[in-house]
């Protein structure tokens, strides 16, 4: 008999979203649905998820369990949120209102604001205050279902403030009941010191920064934004070459905005993911669904930059390539943390069906930050971190557009969400 300390009773429908990660075509849209389905974990770790039946033939439930009552709810996964700037200061609400005069994203940033206005706010920002704001946005994301993020540095772009960036994700890692997955991103923009002299800056990311970020262990990825303007295709390799040496896996800021060949360049690299693909070509869509290269898809950039172009996300799936679907938080081009949202993005203006996108938001959420070993489907073996929401199917969930139907969230075995609000811990 297995023995468990945290129940999960009679959930109306629950979403185990199971299987080998990462889903792909037919498979994405797969959610591995249980009616009545109970689900049991011991020491966060899931070690039963199926019928009440089975339940009861072969769970054990510890005196001091912890109940939770799944009854008219729908439970899934806790949202693997694969794609975000977070640890940032100050805002671009003046740059926004620009844009609503007609000015655009990239025009902006060829006037030296865009990134390089946040770059200044975040420099000027104390460590314990980037900590807060990113302990805030973290409550806030997990309201709205996101128990694992990965995170970006690259507001920074020098050794201390880059530093400073990725001590704080360890930190709030430790002090948030989220996991926090780090990123170093040194190479998002060429900072004011280096401008015209891209070069140098290329060694100064790979032989002073890197290998600094490295000895201290504060990053598990390596990111670059490959787009005409910041990094060419060959600066890119360099800088993924020598992060390959240092030991960080790889993820590409790829085809954005302009095609550059970013999505083939990443699955040669062998990236774990490449991301954003609005400008994706089909050689591109080819090369990632020849690979095992994540397509980590940010509806959220298309809407809040309100462009008629978005990412081709019903091309990539019928090739078979691993679509994951993101945030991108960021105070620029996406100011959009909640995975709820993203999930309705993703049906509403990618063309996928409703499954995929759940799927999108769990299981391939999980494998485009390797955490799929451990997170994005509701299995024995992984992490119990849920989401219970007030729901008689599924579809509410991306039809009922403005509402927040999660109330319980649950992280590895915790309740730390209830009745929509945290709880804070004693
Ligand atoms: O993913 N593309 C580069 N980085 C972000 C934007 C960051 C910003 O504008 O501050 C992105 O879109
Ligand atoms: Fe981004």
């Amino acid at each position: 008999m297995i023995s468990a300390d945290c129940v999960v009773a009679g959930c109306r429908q629950l979403l185990t979203c199971r299987g080998p990660a990462p889903k792909r075509g037919r498979d994405l849209a797969d959610l591995g649905v249980v009616e009545d389905g109970w689900l049991a974990s011991r020491g966060g770790t899931i070690v039963f998820a199926g019928t009440e039946k089975a339940f009861k033939a072969g769970v054990r439930v510890e005196d001091r369990a912890v109940w939770v009552d799944g009854a008219g709810m729908v439970a899934l996964p806790g949202f693997v949120d694969s794609h975000t700037h977070l640890p940032f200061a100050g805002d671009r609400a003046a740059e926004f209102r620009l844009r609503l005069q007609g000015l655009t994203y990239q025009q902006l940033a060829a006037e030296g604001m865009g990134i390089q206005t946040t770059v200044q706010a975040t420099r000027a920002a104390s460590l314990d205050d980037l900590r807060a704001l990113c302990l805030k946005r973290l409550d806030r994301m997990l309201l709205t279902g996101t128990t694992t993020v990965e995170a970006k540095s690259g507001y920074g772009l020098n050794l201390e403030d880059e530093i400073k960036q990725l001590e704080v994700l360890t930190e709030i890692g430790r002090r948030h009941p989220a996991t926090v997955v780090p990123t170093f991103m040194g190479a998002h923009e060429i900072p004011p010191e280096y401008r015209g002299r891209s070069g140098d800056y290329v060694r100064f990311v790979s032989e002073t920064v890197m290998p600094e970020v490295r000895r201290r262990n504060l990053a598990e990825f390596f990111d670059v934004f490959c787009e005409p303007g910041i990094f060419t295709p060959d600066e890119t390799r360099a800088l993924i070459g020598a992060a390959r040496e240092a030991g960080f896996a790889i993820k590409v800021h790829a085809d954005e905005f302009v095609n550059q060949g970013g999505a083939q360049l990443a699955a040669e690299a062998g990236a774990v993911s490449a991301e954003h693909l609005i400008a994706i070509s089909e050689p591109g869509i080819a090369a990632l669904a020849g690979s095992a290269t994540a397509a980590v898809l940010l509806p959220g950039v298309s809407f809040f930059l309100m462009l008629d172009r978005k990412a081709p996300a019903r091309r990539l799936i019928d090739a078979g390539a691993a679509v994951a679907l993101a945030t991108d938080f960021n105070p620029g081009s996406s100011m959009l943390s909640s995975m709820l949202a993203v999930l309705r993005l993703g049906v509403y203006t990618l063309g996928m069906g409703i499954e995929e996108a759940i799927n999108a938001c769990t299981a391939n959420g999980a494998y485009a930050v390797r955490r799929h070993g451990s997170a994005g489907s509701l299995e024995p073996g992984k992490a119990m971190d849920l989401l219970l929401c007030d729901a008689s199917d599924y579809v509410s969930l991306v039809y009922e557009l403005g509402a927040n139907p999660i109330r319980t969230v649950v992280k590895n075995g915790r309740v730390v969400v209830r009745d929509g609000r945290k709880v804070e811990a004693a």
